[in-house]
């Protein structure tokens, strides 16, 4: 049996962090919330290929890379904390909102995913973890730091983003983790073309990023020898379902104008329907803004 030395962070949550309404919850993120809120917000934003890159490789994860070259002795802690900076953050569960620490998001989901992961030893055998939209790497490397059994276990990270994989490349040789890259653009490439027999998948809010997320990218998964999934995504279908209908409509007017991909749960359920996986969809819609997530897990049947 595995044992995880990470906390999770739900647990600290008290009624003392609570916000006093949506409204105020969501004002001190977004400067157009009123325009949100009444639909008469300026254009909508187009995805492409290039935008995504710009947006990941050149801006964020660029920037971070900048900013690790000038200080190499800065630990992957140094670089997420610039990430998510000083300003504390709003989480939503349970129909109720929550002014958070900037990193409370981040180990949510880092504990998910190591919480998660073990369930799945339980339910299949893999011997590699991959994560498709890897970024640099900050759920990835989580994995062999936080569960000291997997120390050497073989990790492969996927992103569109050059200065993302520099990052996760330069953490995993300085800590001697096993991880490979591969610079990979979902919107235009087939996975099946990797070699990742027998491999869990890993992604957080990663797949909003396909043009269409259908039942044939399923199939292109375990076409790749990749047999069971965790994700963490935003699904308006899953989302409209939340019993705060304005905060629901309000995510799913905000998923469209971002142009992310609407159709992710779906897919999965397609997947199950057509027999080729076993599914499961925690009811828990939990999350940061107007972008709460779903946690989908399945193995190829
Ligand atoms: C919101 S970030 C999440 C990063 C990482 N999963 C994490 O949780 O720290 C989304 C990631 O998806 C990657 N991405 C976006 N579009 C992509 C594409 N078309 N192909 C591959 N990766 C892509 C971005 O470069 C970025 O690293």
């Amino acid at each position: 049996m595995f044992a995880v030395d990470f906390k999770n962070p739900l647990n600290e949550l008290t009624k003392d962090d609570l916000y006093v309404s949506l409204e105020a919850a969501l004002e001190e993120r977004y400067e157009n919330i009123n325009e949100i809120i009444s639909g008469t917000e300026s254009k909508k934003k187009r995805k492409s290929s290039e935008s995504l890159r710009k947006e990941f490789n050149l801006d964020k994860w660029g920037t971070l890379n900048k900013i690790l070259k000038q200080n190499k002795h800065f630990e992957l802690e140094d670089i997420e904390r610039i990430e998510d900076g000083k300003i504390k953050m709003h989480f939503f569960k349970d129909d109720q909102h929550f002014k958070v620490n900037p990193e409370f998001f981040r180990n949510y989901l880092k504990f998910l995913n190591l919480e998660s992961i073990i369930k799945m030893f339980n339910l299949c055998d893999f011997n590699k973890i991959v994560e498709i939209g890897c970024g640099y790497g900050s759920k990835l490397l989580e994995i062999p730091k936080s569960i000291k059994e997997l120390k050497n276990f073989q990790l492969i990270g996927l992103d569109i983003s050059d200065n993302g994989l520099e990052i996760a490349n330069y953490f995993a040789a300085k800590y001697r983790f096993n991880l490979t890259t591969h610079k990979f653009n979902f919107r235009k490439e087939n996975i099946e073309k990797l070699k990742l027999e027998n491999s869990l998948l890993l992604s957080n809010y990663a797949l909003h990023y396909h043009k269409s997320f259908t039942l044939s990218n399923i199939k292109d998964f375990i076409a790749s020898g990749i047999v069971a999934g965790i994700h963490f995504e935003p699904c308006p279908k899953l989302i409209s379902t939340l019993r705060n209908k304005n905060y629901a409509k309000l995510c799913v007017k905000y998923i469209q104008h971002n142009d992310y991909t609407s159709n992710i749960s779906d897919a999965f359920m397609d997947a199950k329907k057509t027999n080729i996986i076993k599914l499961q969809i925690s009811e828990k819609i939990y999350g940061n803004g107007l972008l709460p997530g779903s946690l989908i897990t399945w193995q190829k049947v």
